[in-house]
């Protein structure tokens, strides 16, 4: 699959669990909504960090490459601290919506500046190929981390329960 089209599904997915996240509505459906959001993130980032950037990475994708990381880490700082909290935490709304427009921040950027880039720079064979290192690494991820998800499910955008370890090992790396 072509990487553009599996960061673009993966968008999608996000945009669509903070909209879950808004509706649920009981204490312990928001924190599994809450791990499956900072699951998702954490795969996307990986995916991107790993593969994605370091593929397309030239001149004229160098600046947007570096604000993109830079964005990624704030996404991460967040989903950390809002992992910390309780979902009845009054500063949870707060930290949720500052996530949330981070990540819409992330998603505007990429498929408004960077992505047309790529696409003009990069052939379709070249995308396949990234898109498949991509699909690899993520398979990896979940696998090792995720319970033993497969890669359809999370390639599809499969509803998956959230990966738990994933997570909990960017809590521990923090801690450490
Ligand atoms: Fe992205």
């Amino acid at each position: 699959m072509n990487a553009l089209d599996i960061l673009k599904a993966q968008h999608r997915k996000v945009a669509a669990l903070f909209a879950e996240l808004d509706g649920a509505a009981s204490f312990s459906a928001r924190r599994g909504k809450l791990w499956e959001l900072a699951d998702a993130l954490v795969v996307h980032a990986a995916i991107e960090e790993n593969n994605f950037y370091p593929s397309v990475m030239m001149k004229a994708t160098g600046p947007l490459l570096r604000d993109a990381l830079a964005g990624h880490a704030e996404i991460k700082r967040v989903v950390i601290e809002l992992l910390e909290l309780e979902p009845d935490d009054a500063t949870f709304e707060a930290k949720a919506s500052l996530l949330r427009d981070e990540v819409q921040h992330h998603i505007e950027e990429e498929e408004s500046e960077l992505f047309p880039r790529v696409e003009r720079l990069f052939t379709e064979e070249a995308l396949a190929a990234i898109g498949e290192a991509m699909e690899v690494t993520q398979a990896t991820l979940w696998r090792d981390h995720g319970r033993g998800r497969g890669r359809a499910a999370v390639v599809n955008g499969a509803d998956n329960p959230a990966p738990r370890r994933l997570t909990s090992a960017l809590l521990r790396l923090r801690r450490a």
